[in-house]
């Protein structure tokens, strides 16, 4: 009997992880156009970009999350797409989520040489240098949940978070295929569901990196908040408070 609860209860944590964590990413897409110069329609660039955009399509491979693609010898584009753990955990669908960036894309960024953009759960970022096995944080977007949910008890619940970050930290960093981590902690008796990933191409070292920026710059953005999504190009953390489940509406 004991251990039907407690397999029921697994159920619901994970079925509410699944519902809080992907209803976390940002709901509207997130875009940031790096200005870093523009191509022309017509350009070499323009070229590879649209083969590596159109390769990232037809890779049917979830290789932990992360694919890449590249194209050209010369005026080469770099394309790197994620989804998020809880989407490849559970067959979420990461697909539409790229195709919908990859269509506001063109009109967002258009002509731009660098840009990144989130999606509800995903991410697909492009560039003209290698963007693949090295640590990208030129943005950094932290969003604390923006209904002003505070903790009542902020440090309490710094406390359980700063645990559950770096636990998930040394999960995904340590993941050899996939590099994501799914979580929790509590507090006031209740969950507190996290997740963490890197882009698969990082080595253990820079995924770690990567989310030590998340987690040193979580005081300053987020501190005593219930919910935030803090994404850069290379990993991300969001979380979200039991108590707290207004995401959707
Ligand atoms: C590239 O184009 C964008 C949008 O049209 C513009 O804001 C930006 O200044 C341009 N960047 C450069 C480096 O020319
Ligand atoms: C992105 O859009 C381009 C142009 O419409 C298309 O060729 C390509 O297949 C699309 N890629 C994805 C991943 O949807």
């Amino acid at each position: 009997m004991k251990s039907i609860i407690s397999i029921a209860f697994l159920l619901q944590s994970i079925i509410n992880a699944v519902n809080l964590i992907t209803a976390q990413f940002p709901t509207d897409p997130v875009f940031r156009c790096r200005d870093t110069g523009n191509y022309t329609t017509g350009s070499d660039y323009s070229r590879n970009l649209k083969s590596a955009l159109n390769a990232v399509k037809y890779m049917n491979k979830y290789n932990g999350g992360s694919f890449s693609s590249f194209q050209g010898q010369k005026e080469t584009a770099y394309v790197m797409a994620l989804c998020s753990g809880v989407s490849i955990n559970w067959g979420g669908n990461c697909k539409d989520c790229i195709y919908q960036l990859n269509v506001s894309l063109s009109v967002t960024c258009m002509l731009q040489k660098e840009a990144v953009m989130w999606g509800s759960n995903c991410m697909l970022h492009y560039s003209d240098r290698k963007i693949f096995g090295v640590l990208d944080d030129w943005v950094r977007i932290f969003l604390p949940d923006k209904k002003g949910s505070l903790a009542n008890k902020p440090d309490q619940f710094d406390k359980a978070l700063s645990d559950l970050m770096k636990k998930l930290q040394g999960l995904a960093a340590g993941g050899t295929d996939k590099k994501s981590a799914l979580g929790t902690a509590v507090y006031e008796k209740k969950l507190v569901y996290g997740a963490m990933q890197c882009t698969a191409d990082l080595s253990k070292d820079l995924c770690t990196k990567c989310l030590q920026n998340i987690i040193q710059a979580h005081h300053t953005c987020c501190s005593g908040r219930m919910a935030a999504i803090m994404l850069l190009p290379s990993c991300f953390f969001s979380y979200s408070g039991e108590h707290y489940s207004k995401w959707k509406t």
